[in-house]
Formats: C-alpha cells, structure tokens, sequence
C-alpha cells in the first residue's frame, strides 16, 4: 500500500457526544445555532479578534463568495487573482459576479504583493473592482500583521476592495481590516469536514455576512440582496467544538511533522520548505519547493516506491479550462512554481520514519537526475501547448 499523501483525522465520535446532545436538546439544526454561535466565539478568541467579527459558513469557496458580494458589489468588474492558487479563489470570485483576472505572485512569496497587484491595475483591460491576495499553503506573508496591513494600505490608496483567500491559514493568519476567509475543510489543520469562515472588519460586515449566508435574509423574511444558502449546520458546528478542544495536541502533531521533515531534508540538495513551517507556523501540507522545474519526475520517483504526492495547486488557475479565457498577465513565476512544487505525505500521526524514507527518496531521486535520469521532459505546466497571455 502506498503512502497516502493526506490522511485527515477529524475528532473521534467519543469526542462529539456531548455537543450532540446539546442538538437533541436545542433542537436546533442550523440558522445560526446556539453552537454556531458559540463556535464563531472561539473562533474569535484564536483569532485574537472581537467576536462580532466572525462568521462561519458552509465552507470556504461560499463564505469567500459572500465576502466578495459585500465588498465588491460590482458586477462585471474584474478582480485580482494569483495565478497560482486553488481553483476555488477564481470559482468564488465568478460565483460573486466579477471576472477573474489573472496575475503573476513573487518569486520568493508565492504570493501576490501589493507591487505585483498596483503594476497589474496599469495594464487592466477594464475597471477592477477588488483584489483577492492568497496566503500559500497557509504560508504568512513574511510578518503576517504587517504584510496584512499593507494590502489595508493599498485598499485606501486604489479604493478598491481587498479580500484574502487565508484558505490554509488557520495557524498562521493574524486578521487586520481586510476580510479574511479561512476553510475549515477536513484536509485543514482545523478540519470540521466541511466548513470555513471570514474574519470582517465589524460588525455591519457580519451582518451582511449572515444576510448573504441566508437567502438574503436577516432579521426580516425578505430576500433584500443576491445571496446563497450557505450557513454552517450545527453538526459541523459540533464537530468544530470538538476539533477546537483537541487543538493544542493537534497542531504539536502537525509540528513535529513539519520539525521532522526539516531535520530529514536538511541535507538534501536542491530542495526547501516554507520559511518558518513548522518552527513558527504550521499547516495541514508539507510543501516541497525544488531548485529545478522536475516537480512531474520527482512525483513519478515517488509513486514508483509507493509515496503518493499531490500537486496541490496543478499548474495554476490559467492552466484550467475554466478559467483558460480570464484576462490575465504574463505568468512566468506562477508557470515555474506550478514546475518545481510538490506536496508530500502530511497527516498529523505520520511517523517519523515514514519521513525519513519519504526524504530519502527525494535524496535518490534528484542525485539520478543529477546523471539525466530524472526526466525532466514532462514539466507539469511546461509541457503543455503554451497559453498565450491575452494581455500584452
Ligand atoms: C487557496 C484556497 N482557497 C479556497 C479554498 C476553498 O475552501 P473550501 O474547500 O473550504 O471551500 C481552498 C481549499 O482548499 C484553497 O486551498
């Protein structure tokens, strides 16, 4: 049997017995629950943020839709998105009615930067309504607070709305003003089964939140806004009490296998993980940046000795025939990442030993290619008929 890439590991049954029963007694099943509520109280506290700031959903892809609805009613417009990102960035942004735009990260970041984003409104082929940064893989951007109030900078000084996909961030993201999605999905750190949540500036923006979660109602039964259904049920809500109360032992968890992966790759060549992973943050991916474009051989070294491995973000958004006629800029950093990253087997029990081997098969994997045999002729992302930038 191989070694899985992901294997969540959501709270047993044991642990949600008593918030099950609180359900049989409340007798409440969803519509912003007594669990819910209290669920988005503790949110709050991990968040170090004011409770009337917090708002849980479904899950993330729609609680960003909601997001994007309030802050950039504008139908048509287009809005910022990193290349390179989950496809569920551009699906929230198409679903909240403006046109994804595509634009290139920083080398080092993986992240869309204030720069990249002021330099990519120059050339729009249209008005822009809203800017959505992504932090990679539940990467901070650098400092997280600082880098955060630098896109509350650059939201003032385009007067455009800004929203960040935190979708991996649930250790990491420290929000500021911008609103901030988080996924509670169960290959998360936090992991509910599904589930996300956005941290807004204020309480008027949780209200719209709910309003929008919710048929477009709120307080009165009237539908007063385009919206969704998308409100967390209180089943998910129970198992988010329950993933909270684990929290610490989960995340010391998720740590040592970030600590064990870095102790184990230490000396292999050509190869790095996240700054700070593991030593001041942590996530649910193990995410494997290599100094060659040979992320498609690699994998294929890897399967070949039962390790499965996941280009989690395949070869970027322009790349997915969904989104392959959105305005976009020239993407060549999102095409070298899309090449030379690579998510390796992370789940909060894999054993140390399992690290190690997995490490020593990329050692001997990258030193055969090293004498030509890891071919590199497949880059993902690279071997396919190149996509014309629709932007000059
Ligand atoms: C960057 C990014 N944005 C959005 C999402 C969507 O979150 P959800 O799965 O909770 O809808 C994900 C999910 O993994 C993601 O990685």
């Amino acid at each position: 049997m191989s070694l899985p890439v992901a294997q969540p590991r959501l709270p047993p049954r044991i642990a949600l017995t008593r918030y099950l029963d609180e359900i049989d007694r409340s007798r409440h099943y969803s519509n912003y629950g007594p669990l819910s509520v209290r669920f988005e109280a503790r949110l709050a506290r991990h968040f170090e943020v004011i409770p009337d700031r917090v708002v849980a959903a479904a899950n993330g892809t729609l609680a960003l839709t909601a997001a994007l609805m309030i802050a950039a009613p504008a139908p048509g417009a287009l809005c910022l998105v990193p290349a390179w990102t989950f496809v569920a960035t551009a699906h929230a942004v198409r679903l909240a009615g403006l046109v994804p735009y595509l634009v290139d990260v920083d080398p080092a970041l993986g992240a869309l930067t204030p720069e990249i984003a002021a330099a990519a409104l120059a050339t729009a082929p249209g008005p822009v309504a809203a800017v959505v940064p992504v932090l990679p893989f539940g990467q901070p951007l650098v400092e997280t607070a600082a880098d955060l109030a630098a896109w509350d900078d650059f939201a003032d000084r385009h007067r455009l709305a800004v929203v960040i996909d935190a979708a991996a961030g649930f250790d990491a993201v420290r929000p500021r003003r911008a609103p901030v999605m988080v996924s509670l999905h169960a290959t998360k750190v936090l992991g509910i089964g599904e589930g996300g949540v956005v941290i807004g500036p204020d309480l008027g923006f949780s209200e719209e939140m709910r309003r929008r979660l919710n048929f477009g109602f709120y307080q009165i039964r009237a539908a007063m806004v385009p919206a969704l259904n998308a409100k967390l049920s209180e089943y998910h809500a129970a198992v988010g009490h329950a993933a909270l109360d684990e929290w610490p032992q989960v995340r010391r968890a998720f740590q040592l296998v970030a600590l064990n992966y870095r102790r184990a790759l230490t000396d292999v060549e050509g190869v790095a993980l996240p700054e700070g992973y593991g030593d001041r943050w942590v996530t649910s991916t193990t995410i494997l940046r290599l100094d060659r474009p040979v992320a498609d051989a690699l994998a294929r070294a890897l399967a070949a000795v039962a390790i499965d491995t996941r280009p989690w973000w395949g070869s970027g958004v322009h790349r997915q025939p969904a989104f392959a006629d959105c305005p976009r800029t020239p993407l060549p950093v999102t095409d070298r990442l899309a090449a030379s990253t690579l998510g390796l087997p992370c789940f909060p029990d894999l054993a140390a030993g399992a690290v190690v081997r997995v490490a020593r098969a990329i050692a001997r994997a990258l030193e055969s290619g090293a004498d030509g045999n890891l071919d590199m002729s497949s880059r993902r992302g690279l071997s396919q008929s190149p996509c014309p930038s629709t932007i000059a």
